[in-house]
């Protein structure tokens, strides 16, 4: 199988997606020159391209694209090639309306935007596997070609009775006969029994709240639907390829649509596409907060280093209110993708749009040209990156484990719960935060993972949690490992049936609760006062222990008195209940004891506040999010890879300034390990 590694060669991938049939044959030679000038060697050509290649139903229009290809190589510019079946031609939809999607109230989804597919459609597929197999028999063998990029952020879904008729298909196979179903979904409650296969529906729009389990597997459907589209594409492209020729396709950032650990064990290279808002700053860190959470979660879905397929130059277009990115942060943030995995930092796009809705999405070389400041950024970063080429193929150092599943982000955040406030994303979004802002470098994992190798495993918040996982958890513990285990986890099995004890025996015994009795949700913005003087929100529990010991209890309310943070000894390891949502620095100082109790260790102790720091491949990664420069101390003298300057006890780095420290004196930039460093 094709990897990560046959694409960059041992470089970084540099580029953006390009779209040389909005331009004419002059502009595409100014690009290629601008490309070389800014030190491009991928580029994503034909992502939305199929009414170009295919004008009309049959037709073939491939001779501007063998002319881009051809340009592209010879100015040894690689080439990512995109299966243009995100977007069919209008075409499509009018003469055959039943490829395109339904909404939930069976109104159709037009074309005139993009995406106007149904994934069920026997027409779309059988179009878009013609289209994709002539791609392949041209290009497959083309010296330009180093990754397939498979359609683009999949994620539509469809209710329409194509739809019914597949999610009927999946469901056969899922339970086999209709008894399990009804019992799966618990049909007895509300005569919502199915007497034959042929009743069964999408969960469409209806008079009250749908069947909470015939929406979470509506959501499994649709990701394995579009999954099957992925992955007829991928076969088609691969049998016409060489066998070093990776295939990806773009994951949305901490996207609920699909399910992340089966997409990506089907891929040979995982991609994703990343937007933080620059507009939030130093006050309030979301967006390089976000960046790190994506990037984590991408680096654990690929198992190693992985792709950055789409970022913005500078500003977005979707927004509100779109500011672009102030000096250093494109390349802040992109060096921060580096610095968690990424073997490859692509934009979109290369030349800013003058039509369509994206004409005010910035761009590598924007409206204002190649003497713009934006494109000068651009040619730096492009620059700098040879002296990185070392870190591609190495590893990022985890000690934790933060764990995640989207079966349990789809069931938590349905109607019907205890509280509309629960936010799956934010809750581990709060989490992941509290760690990366002390460099406690984390991965993400699935459930039933194997734990072994970390010191220390979180689990914000999953609601829904197999037998599997259960007993995998209960052994990592009794084994030695630690665990943090926030509010309403482990309550339903996969069925969303609700665990007996209203929370699993299994988890209640490693935490040593005799009982989670009620759920008591907070109201938006309110709080509870907690006995060591911080405050939680969002949620609280009436809990009582058998074994463990409270360590902090709530000081007010019905609650009053009741444990709110516990701490059990179980076999040889230790499990923390945290069951509010505690205030970010009581959060993160939790987390902080749990882990120097494991024996996970910050990234570089001592650094200061604003200063991420990452190791990846026997480099420090050090990354300054403020404003104002920071000087950083250093315990062992280093020398920084971009300047080449030797940095003896400590560095200085500048507004949104970067390092890339080698703890010995370079001979020059190819000189880091390139041995995977996971900790798993
Ligand atoms: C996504 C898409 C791109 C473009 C960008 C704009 O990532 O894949 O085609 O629309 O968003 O930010």
């Amino acid at each position: 199988m094709a990897g990560l590694n046959d694409a960059t060669r041992g470089r970084l991938l540099f580029g953006g997606d390009y779209n040389p049939e909005q331009w004419t044959p002059e502009i595409w030679r100014e690009d290629i020159r601008l490309m070389k000038e800014a030190g491009v060697n991928l580029a994503t050509v034909g992502v939305f391209s199929w009414a170009t290649l295919e004008p009309r139903p049959g037709a073939r229009n491939f001779g501007w694209l063998d002319e881009v290809l051809d340009l592209l190589h010879d100015a040894r510019i690689g080439v990512a090639l995109a299966t243009p079946t995100a977007s069919p031609p209008p075409w499509l939809g009018a003469r055959h309306p039943e490829t395109l999607p339904q909404d939930e109230n069976g109104a159709t989804v037009w074309y005139g935007a993009r995406n106007q597919f149904c994934a069920s459609s026997p027409l779309y597929r059988e179009y878009a596997q013609r289209i994709t197999t002539d791609l392949a028999r041209r290009y497959g063998h083309h010296p330009a070609l180093r990754v397939w990029h498979i359609n683009n952020e999949y994620g539509t879904h469809c209710w329409c009775d194509e739809s019914a008729r597949h999610f009927r298909r999946w469901l056969r196979e899922r339970y086999q006969d209709l008894d399990a179903l009804n019992d799966a979904w618990g049909t007895a409650f509300w005569s919502q029994r199915y007497d034959s296969w042929e009743e069964l529906i999408p969960p469409r729009r209806a008079q009250y709240l749908n069947n909470p389990a015939q929406l979470l597997d509506f959501r499994r459907f649709t990701s394995d639907a579009l999954l099957e589209c992925f992955t007829a594409e991928r076969d088609i492209v691969a049998a016409h390829s060489p066998s070093g020729i990776p295939v990806t396709t773009n994951f949305m950032p901490l996207f609920s649509g699909l399910d992340g650990w089966r997409w990506a064990a089907e891929e040979d290279v995982v991609s994703v596409d990343i937007y933080p808002d620059p507009a939030v700053g130093r006050e309030n860190p979301a967006g390089p907060a976000h960046g790190a959470l994506v990037a984590d979660l991408t680096r654990s879905q690929a198992r190693g280093p992985w792709m950055l397929m789409e970022q913005a130059a500078s500003a977005v277009n979707f927004r509100g209110v779109n500011k672009p990115k102030g000096e250093g942060l494109m390349r802040l943030w992109s060096l921060q993708a580096v610095a968690r995995g990424a073997d490859s930092l692509c934009f979109f796009q290369w030349r800013a749009s003058r039509q369509g809705s994206e004409k005010f999405h910035s761009a590598m070389l924007p409206h204002a040209g190649e003497t713009s400041r934006a494109f000068r950024r651009i040619r730096d970063l492009g620059a700098e990156l040879d002296r990185l080429a070392g870190v591609t193929g190495t590893g990022v150092s985890a000690e934790i484990a933060i764990l995640h599943d989207w079966p349990a982000w789809w069931a938590s955040n349905q109607p019907g719960r205890p509280s509309a406030e629960l936010d799956y994303p934010a809750i581990l979004a709060a989490w992941h935060h509290a760690l990366w802002q002390q460099n406690l470098t984390a991965d993400l994992a699935h459930p039933e993972a194997d734990l072994s190798g970390y010191k220390m495993v979180v689990i914000p918040q999953l609601y829904l949690l197999s037998d599997a996982a259960l007993d995998g958890l209960a052994a990592y513990v009794r084994g030695g490992g630690h665990i943090v285990c926030g509010f309403f986890t482990g309550v339903a099995d996969p069925d969303d049936r609700i665990r007996e004890g209203g929370t699993d025996a299994r988890l209640r015994a490693v935490l040593g609760l005799a009982t989670i009795e009620e759920w008591w949700p907070l109201a938006a913005g309110e709080t509870v006062a907690l006995d060591d003087g911080t405050t939680g929100s969002l949620w609280s529990e009436d809990l009582t222990p058998a074994g463990a010991r409270a360590e902090v209890s709530y000081a007010a309310g019905e609650l009053s008195g009741r444990p709110a943070l516990t701490r059990h000894t179980y076999g040889e390891g230790t499990a923390r209940y945290v069951s509010t949502l505690p205030e970010p620095a009581a959060l993160r100082a939790l987390l902080a004891r749990a882990a120097e109790a494991a024996g996970a260790a910050p990234t570089l102790p001592g650094a200061p506040e604003g200063v991420e720091a990452v190791r990846r491949g026997g480099l420090l990664f050090l990354l300054n999010h403020t404003r104002e420069p920071i000087t950083v101390p250093l315990h062992v003298p280093h020398s920084d890879l971009l300047t080449g300057h030797p940095h003896a006890a400590d560095v200085r780095l500048e507004r949104y300034g970067v390092a890339v420290l080698s703890p010995t004196p370079t001979q020059g930039s190819r000189t880091c390990s390139t041995q995977g460093e996971h900790a798993r």
